[in-house]
């Protein structure tokens, strides 16, 4: 069966890699989280020092870029590729609130943005990727053969996302997560450089009141579809 290329976009939390994930395992795709990109940079920014409570020396961190190393790689212990910054594994730490507070910020820098936006494309030249994000329809992968857009109740999104991150072991409460995926889909609607946007030829898909499997099947019906007609 030919392979297409998928582009998962929409809000903060609204599970889009947990369907991305799934639908990359059943039709034996590449999954692309994209995100975690932006948050291996982010990490890095904060790890260096750059990212202050009262600013950020941009200047500092578009200046090393070039150095900067994000990667998927798979590690001795795991079968499944994960996100890897200059040779090391971070999945757990990018998923720290501490990233997520600024991530929004780093997001915005259109050198940061230019880096991964060409690693992510290329990527995706052989098809059969599922990618998700903000600006894959619109900007990373405009002919990707189906593009859904996700949404659901910022409330349901938030819980959704405090119970991940306690499961995580992660000391945070439901406010600041609630507060934070407000604030981020606000500064990744409003940056000047391809902001959050659903395409034109998109699907919407509303989770609020879908189960995963619901989800799922609805999505897949999709894939299916456009597989044939393409
Ligand atoms: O927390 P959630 O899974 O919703 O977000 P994520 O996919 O991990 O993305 C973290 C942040 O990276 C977003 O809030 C955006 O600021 C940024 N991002 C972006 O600008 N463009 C993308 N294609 C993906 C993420």
């Amino acid at each position: 069966m030919q392979k297409i290329n998928i582009a998962i976009d929409g809000y903060s939390s609204c599970g889009k890699s947990t369907l991305a994930r799934q639908l990359a395992e059943k039709l034996n795709y590449i999954y692309i989280d994209s995100g975690a990109m932006y948050r291996a940079i982010t990490l890095h920014a904060l790890q260096s020092g750059w990212l202050h409570d009262d600013g950020f020396e941009r200047e500092k961190l578009i200046a090393a870029l070039p150095h900067i190393d994000v990667r998927f790689a798979r590690t001795p212990e795991q079968d499944k590729a994960v996100i890897h910054l200059n040779g090391k594994p971070v999945e757990h730490l990018i998923r720290e609130m501490r990233v997520s507070a600024r991530v929004s910020e780093v997001a915005a820098v259109p050198e940061v943005r230019a880096k991964l936006v060409e690693l992510q494309r290329d990527m995706a030249r052989e098809k059969g990727v599922v990618m998700d994000g903000r600006d894959i329809g619109t900007n990373v992968l405009p002919d990707a053969h189906l593009k859904l857009f996700m949404t659901a109740d910022p409330m349901v999104r938030a819980e959704r996302r405090y119970s991940e991150l306690k499961e995580k072991g992660m000391q945070v409460s439901l406010d600041e997560v609630h507060r934070n995926l407000l604030q981020r889909d606000e500064e990744d609607s409003n940056r000047a450089v391809n902001p959050l946007r659903q395409a034109e030829d998109a699907v919407v898909i509303d989770n609020t009141n879908l189960t995963l499997e619901g989800q799922f099947q609805k999505a897949l019906n999709l894939v299916e579809e456009t597989t044939r007609a393409a």
